[in-house]
């Protein structure tokens, strides 16, 4: 039978990305540009550089994933295309390339949701099986999601204020790091002791959803604190105690939600998927209380955007009717 080929489109943040992929599991190609190092400077994505990086970067890209994947254009099946959330502008680079794309050749348009990509990442290790639960940490979003049936996504819980790689962002800043502070406090945290024991925010709550907010505000209180006084804290602890609040909050609400849905897999992804001290944590808590369940953790090279997980949600997609025609618009604020 022939192969399913489809070229997948990323550029909702700041990574343009194309990749090819083979029956939803098979990465054939994923070329990313990241535009981390222009955004550096301003401390956060600038969304009209974004766009202009994207617009840049786009064709290249395409070119650079179809040699490397040894695919010609008429081999392909399908297009597939994150249109939302993100930022406006940078969707619309992904979504214009992909539509014509598809036009020129011919193609069907799949159209993706960016967290439903970050979602099928887990895809690359092995296959889902539902029900099943995905713990999204990225950016801009820290969810739960329940997926009863394949295609099927419902948001159980969320966080009230800022997402949780918002918040590594913003105390990296507070601690002299350049954007995105990420991996540095994950790397910092594991030198240092939770010393200071920051709140861990409607933990004792019975619902899911989160809120990160007091912490960063207790956290930059301290070091401003310190500051005043002349006193020097040390850096390690901060970070540990930062990261230990933010894990024990994500671990016990995640915990929580296993145990009241019957589910039969637990997937973490998203960019703060790649934190070691959560994966770690999560991994030994499940295997106690949660031992029969599947937990899959979405490969590390495939935590952060990129187009390869966009063409496996994209192919779940397809498998169920969705596609787009010409009139697609980038969604900045799509939701599931
Ligand atoms: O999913 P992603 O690449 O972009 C969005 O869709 O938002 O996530 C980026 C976020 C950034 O906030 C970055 O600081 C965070 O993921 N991040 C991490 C780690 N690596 C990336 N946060 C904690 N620990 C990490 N190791
Ligand atoms: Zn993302």
């Amino acid at each position: 039978t022939k192969k399913n080929l489809i070229l997948a489109f990323e550029s909702s943040c700041d990574e343009t990305s194309v990749a090819v992929i083979e029956d939803g599991e098979k990465i054939l190609s994923n070329v990313v540009a990241t535009q981390i190092n222009s955004h550096k400077r301003f401390g956060g994505v600038v969304p009209e550089v974004a766009s202009r990086h994207h617009i840049e970067q786009i064709t290249i890209c395409i070119d650079e994933a179809l040699e490397k994947a040894q695919v010609k254009t008429s081999d392909l099946t399908a297009v597939a295309v994150t249109y939302g959330p993100g930022l406006v502008g940078a969707l619309l680079v992904g979504v214009a390339a992909a539509k014509a794309f598809a036009y020129a050749n011919e193609l069907p348009i799949v159209p993706v949701n960016h967290m439903a990509g970050h979602i099928y990442a887990a895809r690359f290790v092995k296959p889902i099986v539902f029900p099943s639960m995905a713990l999204l940490v990225s950016g801009g979003h820290t969810e739960l999601v329940y997926m009863p049936y394949e295609n099927e996504f419902q948001i159980i819980g969320e966080t009230r204020d800022d997402a949780a790689g918002e918040a590594y962002d913003k105390i990296g800043r507070v601690l002299g790091m350049t954007y995105p502070a990420g991996k540095p406090i994950d790397e910092l945290a594991h030198q240092g002791k939770d010393t200071f024991h920051f709140p861990r925010a409607m933990v004792h709550e019975d619902n899911f959803d989160f809120s990160f907010s007091g912490l960063k505000s207790a956290f930059i209180n301290t070091v401003h604190h310190a500051d005043q006084i002349n006193e020097t804290l040390n850096r390690a602890d901060l970070a540990a105690s930062f990261q230990q609040s933010v894990v024990d909050v994500i671990v016990k609400k995640t915990l929580l939600a296993c145990e009241k849905f019957q589910i039969k897999q637990l997937i973490l992804a998203g960019g703060v998927a790649a934190n070691q001290g959560l994966r770690e944590t999560l991994s030994e808590q499940l295997s106690v209380k949660e031992p029969d369940l599947d937990f899959v953790k979405a490969p590390l090279k495939y935590c952060g955007d990129n187009a390869a997980m966009i063409g496996a949600a994209g192919y779940v997609a397809m498998k169920h009717n969705v596609f787009a025609d010409a009139s697609l618009n980038a969604e900045p604020s799509l939701e599931f």
